[in-house]
């Protein structure tokens, strides 16, 4: 749900994308940005896009056609992260895990010095199976190697920590639908000194314009035409970023895991059980098993038509298997947890 004062801020007149005021916008979302991410980086911005042309910027960005690019592959959006690379003429390697599974510090640090890629990208929260991946291993294992980590903080970032700079994270990208209650429209992004060095030494353009992290530079910051940014987009990010200053991020991730160990309780209590590990899961989205002859479709169905209340099914290998239950952001209270638990107890029976 995307918060009341987000909506509001979103009737300010729009003004042009070259406006000293929307500049003033920018530079407040570079700040709460820095804040958000938990990081001194500097390169804070907001690409015009859903969380995918965040994902897109950092890969066309940071990964050079032909160079190796290494995948931890656990989830439906570390396969998009594999496409995407592909795409942008990486050598795609992979290491896999189950869809709910997580990978140990040796595990990753095997793969990352046997393959020496150049860049290594990892889901830290998996929204196809709920599953949270620490960082920090990856992160020491690339670095020894020279390579830059991608991390994807879509389902993270203002739910539960992203702590992009005590990780070692090179590049985070995130949307504002989720963690932050805002509409989707803008994909946060943060770029360490290193990788920003790695850029600027980079010789072949990036293969994407609207992309092209320099340019965006000289438009944020020098104030040069490049594309005409939704100053709408800007003000509801602004507010939603503002929200999570006021809160305190360590509060929001609080707030964050107690409604999730809230929603775990109410579903052990319904004699359900969980994908995902205990003390691996996101406090963001609920990933529950379906139980024996439920039929998920019909239970989703049932949930919007009579309770209002939308989830989402299992993706791939584990489409019938788990609901997809969010509660993030101005989503998350203990109001919702309650409203899910006993709506989805009546669509069950
Ligand atoms: C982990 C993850 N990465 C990337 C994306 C893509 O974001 P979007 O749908 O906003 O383009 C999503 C969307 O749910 C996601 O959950």
């Amino acid at each position: 749900m995307v918060s009341p004062r987000v909506y509001e801020a979103m009737r300010q007149p729009i003004v042009g994308h070259l406006d000293p005021f929307f500049f003033e916008v920018v530079e407040d979302v570079r700040k709460l940005l820095a804040y958000t991410f938990s990081t001194s980086n500097e390169f804070n911005i907001a690409i015009s896009g859903t969380g995918t042309s965040g994902m897109e910027t950092a890969v066309a960005n940071f990964a050079e056609p032909g160079a190796r690019f290494a995948v931890l592959a656990n989830g439906y959006f570390c396969d998009r992260l594999a496409d995407v690379a592909r795409r942008h003429g990486s050598e795609v390697v992979r290491l896999e895990k189950p869809w709910g599974e997580v990978f140990d510090d040796q595990q990753a640090r095997e793969f990352i010095l046997r393959e020496k890629p150049r860049t290594v990208a990892y889901v830290q929260a998996e929204t196809s199976a709920g599953v949270y991946q620490p960082g920090n291993a990856i992160c020491e294992a690339a670095h020894e190697v020279d390579a830059l980590v991608i991390a994807d903080c879509v389902t993270s970032l203002g739910g539960m920590p992203v702590m992009v700079d005590e990780t070692g994270i090179d590049i985070a990208y995130s949307c504002t639908q989720k963690g932050l209650g805002c509409p989707p429209g803008l994909a946060p992004l943060t770029v360490s000194p290193r990788a920003w060095e790695r850029l600027r030494a980079r010789t072949r353009p990036v293969d994407s314009f609207y992309m092209d992290l320099r340019l965006l530079d000289s438009y944020y910051r020098d104030h040069k035409y490049h594309h005409t940014a939704s100053a709408t987009m800007f003000y509801a990010l602004r507010e939603a970023l503002a929200i999570v200053r006021e809160e305190g991020i360590e509060n929001r991730w609080q707030r964050h895991r107690r409604n999730h160990a809230a929603f775990v309780a109410g579903i052990e209590a319904l004699g359900m059980r969980m994908h995902v590990a205990e003390g691996h899961r996101l406090w963001t989205l609920n990933t529950p098993r379906v139980p024996d002859g439920v039929d998920d479709v019909k239970v989703r169905q049932r949930l919007l038509a009579e309770h209002g209340i939308e989830i989402a099914g299992g993706l791939g290998s584990l489409a019938g298997k788990v609901f997809r239950i969010g509660l993030m952001g101005y989503s998350s209270t203990e109001e919702n947890v309650a409203r899910i638990l006993d709506a989805l107890q009546r669509s069950m029976k």
